[in-house]
């Protein structure tokens, strides 16, 4: 019933904006439609994939096109492989986004918006505070730039939404792709 060709998913978006959050009911309902999932969580990442890495724009560079890389063989072989990390740079993402539709798979970039003010009022890491104290150099959104997309395939806004609001999006437009069948969100 499910297409043979894989897909990628890629959240991109600031630190705490909400990837791996909606990464996760979204990789659940894909699983429970009976397709393969693979989630590579930007943090998760660093600790093996990318490992020693830091936040220079070569490094970062280096993380994205080792996440896409993986993304794009996972992808070439049916799987759903769902990335979120940071990505701040639009050439990177497009240069992956081109690696795997030479495959043939699908590539829906998905950007999860949120307002420097909500972040750092969420600030889960606490990372925002030593950031906009001018504690941690070159921080995503405060001291580092993020480019956001010219043309994701989906916007959703954390500071305005709710989890299950951007959900229904991001399901939207998985249906309007024939990825999931209508009604595959019950809840
Ligand atoms: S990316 O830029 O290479 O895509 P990635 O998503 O892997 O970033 O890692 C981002 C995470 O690293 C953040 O959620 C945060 O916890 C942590 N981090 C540490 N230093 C920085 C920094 N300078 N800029 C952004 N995130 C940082």
């Amino acid at each position: 019933m499910h297409m043979k060709k894989g897909l990628t998913l890629w959240f991109t978006g600031l630190s705490g904006a909400g990837k791996s959050t909606l990464s996760a009911p979204i990789a659940a309902l894909l699983t429970e439609q009976g397709y393969n999932v693979e989630v590579l969580d930007g943090d998760e990442v660093r600790t093996h994939l990318s490992k020693g890495l830091g936040f220079s724009k070569d490094d970062r560079d280096t993380n994205i096109r080792r996440i896409g890389w993986v993304a794009k063989t996972l992808s070439k072989h049916g799987v759903i492989a769902i990335t979120a990390a940071i990505s701040p740079y639009r050439d990177v993402r497009d240069e992956v986004r081109g690696w795997v539709e030479k495959t043939g798979a699908g590539f829906i970039e998905i950007y999860v918006k949120c307002s420097i003010a909500v972040l750092a009022e969420r600030d889960v890491k606490g990372l925002y505070k030593k950031a906009l104290a001018g504690e941690i150099k070159n921080f995503t959104g405060v001291s580092d730039p993020y480019e956001e997309p010219t043309d994701p395939d989906v916007v959703v806004d954390s500071s305005v939404e709710t989890i299950e609001e951007s959900v229904r999006k991001i399901v939207a437009k998985l249906t309007e792709l024939g990825y999931l069948q209508p009604h595959a969100l019950r809840a």
